[in-house]
């Protein structure tokens, strides 16, 4: 029962909330791409911990948390992270990292505010975390691994070479930095591939949680509106360690209308009070870089696309109770010439967050989901209807 859960439009969809949902049923939960740009907002009693980096499973205990080998890491963000989840008592000792995962060095974090500085108007809005040029080194085959970063002697090889080429930032700031998270890094650090390898002999389930959305892929998005990583399904092997043949199901996580944050096209965006409302009743504004998303109805062509691109099996819609109120509701069947074709359905006016049974939900809001379900021919097995952990309504089951 091996799954990967991703984000089947330009992130945000709420994965952290169904990561956290389905993570008891499983040993391990593993992140495959992406840094510390992703963003989910935890909620534990009284407490709400932002976290950016490490796996939304950290806060069920007996699950194993791994940061994969595809993931560019901040050693400064994972131990901040780590120091706050101890704060509040969370158990963080089985975390593990990929020794051969790529490291987020400060003077990547300074390219990255220039580069989008030097793009002007045409900038990609990225989140500034130094993701996309970390990806660029792994790429030019320069990179500094966290095997070469817990090694006294590679790091500081490495740093001279990456200082000498920086006019910002020169050799002793750097090390200065790096020799305090090296120590803490170097005690989490391992060969994960090795580690999932034994799991799946012992058949314990690993639950692969993507970051970012399908939109926002490297290759399948709307590029260079983009972040560096592969983002689909598919990048979760490589991005782990892990053969095809281990894994059984993907569940795809799409809200019931769209956001967006940073730059790039947007065909069902509203620009009127309608977009508003759904920006205010759903919270959007980034997790990571607090900015306002864009918002816009659902494309649905966009939508069996991404499950095309990800092979989906079971989809979760969520955020519906953020609909409504409205009194009518667009879906993009379409795309033409003239711009996108809507369907529009009336809107319902109750509160929904109570509702636990699919057949309790105003009708309007049923022919909704169903019109959504046969257009994008995958079944949609879970229905969020609110925040609240329990806020959701299955129709059927996810393993
Ligand atoms: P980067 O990943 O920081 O390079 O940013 C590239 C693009 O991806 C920008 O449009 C960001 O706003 C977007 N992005 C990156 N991470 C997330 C995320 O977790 N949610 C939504 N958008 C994201």
């Amino acid at each position: 029962m091996n799954s990967i859960i991703v984000g089947l439009q330009w992130g945000d969809e709420g994965k952290g909330k169904v990561v956290d949902l389905l993570s008891p049923s499983f040993c391990y939960v593993v992140r495959f791409q992406g840094g510390n740009n992703a963003g989910h907002t935890l909620v534990l009693g009284d407490q709400t911990i932002a976290l950016h980096l490490v796996p939304s499973g950290i806060l069920r205990e007996g699950v194993q948390c791994i940061i994969g080998n595809g993931v560019v890491l901040d050693p400064q963000v994972l131990v901040e992270e780590l120091e706050k989840l101890q704060s509040i008592g969370v158990n963080t000792s089985s975390l593990r990292v990929s020794s051969i995962a790529h490291i987020i060095l400060p003077l990547h974090r300074t390219r990255d505010s220039s580069q989008e500085e030097k793009l002007g108007q045409k900038k990609i809005g990225t989140t500034k975390r130094g993701i996309g040029p970390t990806y660029e080194d792994k790429i030019g085959r320069r990179g500094m691994r966290v095997c070469d970063f817990i090694n006294t002697e590679l790091r500081q090889e490495k740093l001279r070479k990456f200082a000498s080429n920086s006019a910002q930032h020169n050799y002793e700031e750097l090390e200065a930095w790096a020799a305090p998270l090296a120590e803490k890094l170097a005690d989490c650090s391992t060969d994960t591939p090795a580690l999932l390898h034994e799991a799946i002999l012992e058949n314990k389930p690993i639950l692969f949680e993507g970051a970012q959305g399908t939109f926002l892929d490297i290759d399948h998005g709307s590029y260079p509106y983009v972040t560096s990583s592969n983002t689909v399904a598919g990048s979760a092997c490589a991005g782990a360690g892990v053969g095809p043949t281990h894994i059984k199901n993907v569940i795809g996580i799409a809200k019931a209308y769209l956001t967006r944050v940073g730059s790039g096209p947007f065909a069902t965006e509203l620009f009127d009070q309608v977009g508003e409302r759904i920006q205010r009743v759903g919270g959007e504004f980034g997790a990571t870089t607090g900015r306002p998303r864009r918002c816009g109805w659902l494309d649905l062509p966009q939508l069996k696309r991404s499950c095309m691109l990800n092979g989906v099996t079971h989809l979760c819609l969520t955020k519906i109770d953020v609909l409504s109120g409205l009194s009518e509701i667009s879906l993009c069947i379409a795309h033409e010439e003239a711009g996108p074709k809507y369907k529009t359905f009336p809107g319902w006016e109750e509160d929904i967050t109570q509702i636990r049974n699919f057949e309790e939900l105003p009708k309007t809001c049923q022919e909704y989901v169903l019109f959504v379900e046969s257009f994008i021919a995958t079944p949609i097995t879970m229905v969020s209807v609110g925040p609240d952990r329990n806020a959701n309504i299955f129709r059927g089951s996810f393993f």
